[in-house]
């Protein structure tokens, strides 16, 4: 789908070749693409700024019969994730006039101020991501995706470059497939649903499979997993996905949120917070896609991952305020609100998990709470951890990959706010400031000294508009943030 092109437009009989140009500076350095970028500087309406597109049909020596060119603006500005959004714009232009196949030209690293191998990534995940769509339900797909991208560069396409492109497609494949079950309805992905949804794939993978049905999670003693699946009709489910290369050494345990509809149970939502909670299981989805995604691209790293998948719904037999659970880690929870549902399932899995595979490092991914929306706002995910290094490493792949997270402290002495007059712990807390650092708090409960970090990405999981590079629905966030980070979580 994505190949790596040496550039030679007199032979590119693709449908169109799209050339990105600064306002400010010559970035090209081949000859006939430079040549080409001069015929523009006689068209005054384009000038090479941001969102300035000229279209150019059946020029001498190009096999192409249309080349679109792309205003960057200031050349220094342009940074990694403005060429994502730059080759993105180029395969929605593509799209928008029905194409199936469109070229993009790379630009010189040394002229854009970028290393090459992240300038050509960062292009390929901009044009793959943004070739995406969720139209399942859609009888009319009224918008195709490109059968065909071509980057086409100045450099030698070596053998290396080219691993790193096929590298970047699995990665971006995995993003594409937590966004598709992010975007599918709840009606369809109910807990048995979509773990069998998750099964289907990781079987085509060489991971190992193991599945927990309601009567394993009850001989396991997971109570709170039990106890938030209790009002639904749907049963829940625990899955563990294990991928393990020869002669590794570590363990990282993956652990994701998976509520495939969060009523809020018998603490009903309302009406203006229920519509986008499909996307509960958004943690869920970012860890089974890395699980596939790490096995597709042979991952040295041993990684389990484990999914508690549930249905938070009221009915009779709904979990109520006042009622104590016990959990897996034997410890006492009093439900001090059922929408509080996360990390109670969290609790069970993350201690079952350290209880089975004693991990070197734990990571959990969740769309925790509304309160850490409401601190870094819809782009940024919260990041929790006592390891110092882990949670820098962490920061540091959200810079390079552009799924941003930012560092939010677990202060001990918030922890009385989780106390229980009746159990060991309320999933409550009773201030009500600071609801995602209690959260977190709540879940280092069950964490004993296991090196651990918390990313709760109830902001950045989904949008409800078409953004950059990223359709409405599920954005995948995750995926492409851990498959940056695994490689380099060993390092010393
Ligand atoms: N799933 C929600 C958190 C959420 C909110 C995700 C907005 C995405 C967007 C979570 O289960 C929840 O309901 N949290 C409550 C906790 C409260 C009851 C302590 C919240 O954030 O309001
Ligand atoms: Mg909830
Ligand atoms: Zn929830």
């Amino acid at each position: 789908m994505l190949a790596l092109k040496p550039i030679d437009l007199q032979n590119e009989k693709n449908a169109a070749i799209v050339i990105p140009v600064c306002e400010d500076k010559n970035i090209h350095t081949e000859k006939t693409i430079i040549n080409l970028v001069k015929t523009t500087e006689t068209i005054k309406p384009f000038k090479g700024r941001e969102d300035d597109e000229l279209i150019l049909y059946h020029l001498q020596d190009v096999g192409a019969p249309c080349v679109i060119f792309l205003g960057i603006g200031k050349a220094a500005d342009a940074d990694a994730e403005i060429w994502r959004i730059v080759a993105s714009k180029a395969v929605k232009t593509g799209i928008k006039k029905e194409l199936s196949s469109v070229s993009v030209v790379v630009p010189s690293a040394k002229k854009t101020g970028m290393e090459k191998e992240r300038l050509i990534v960062s292009m390929a995940e901009g044009a793959l991501l943004g070739n995406h769509r969720f139209d399942l339900y859609k009888k009319k797909k009224k918008l195709k995706p490109l059968k065909e991208i071509n980057l086409l560069t100045a450099s030698n396409v070596t053998a290396e470059l080219e691993k790193l492109t096929a590298r970047t497609a699995l990665v971006c494949d995995g993003a594409i497939l937590a966004r598709e079950w992010v975007s599918i309805p709840p009606n369809d992905k109910r807990p048995a649903r979509f773990a069998k949804l998750i099964i289907k794939q990781a079987k085509k993978e060489n991971l190992n499979i193991t599945v927990m049905k309601e009567k394993e999670l009850k001989r396991k003693k997971c109570g709170a997993i039990l106890a938030v699946a209790a009002g639904s009709q749907s049963k829940p489910r625990m899955l563990i996905l294990s991928h393990e290369p020869k002669n590794a050494e570590k363990t990282v345990a993956l652990i994701g949120k998976g509520v495939t509809f969060d009523s809020g149970g018998i603490n009903l939502k309302p009406t203006g917070s229920l519509d986008t909670m499909k996307m509960d299981m958004a943690g869920a989805a970012a860890v089974a896609a890395t699980m596939i995604t790490l096995a597709r691209i042979k991952s040295d790293v041993k990684t389990i991952g484990v999914i508690p998948i549930v249905e938070n719904m009221p009915s009779g037999h709904a979990s109520r305020p006042g009622d104590i659970i016990k959990t897996y880690s034997g410890k006492s929870v009093e439900i001090g609100n059922t929408d509080a549902e996360g990390r109670l399932i969290l609790a069970d899995a993350m201690a079952y998990t350290i209880d089975q595979f004693k991990p070197d490092l734990m990571i959990d991914l969740a769309t925790l709470t509304g309160a850490c929306v409401a601190a870094l706002g819809e782009k940024i995910a919260g990041v929790f951890s006592s390891d110092k290094k882990l949670s820098k490493a962490i920061i540091t792949s959200g810079e390079r990959t552009f799924e941003r997270c930012w560092p939010l402290p677990l202060p001990e002495d918030y922890q009385k706010f989780l106390k229980s007059e009746f159990a060991d712990i309320k999933n409550l807390s009773s201030s009500r400031w600071g609801g995602a650092i209690t959260a977190a708090l709540f879940l280092s409960e069950f964490v004993g000294d296991t090196a651990w970090a918390h990313i709760d990405i109830a902001g950045p999981a989904y949008i409800e508009k078409a953004d950059t590079y990223c359709g409405a629905g599920g954005t995948g966030f995750g995926v492409r943030l851990l498959c940056d980070l695994l490689p380099n979580l060993f390092d010393v």
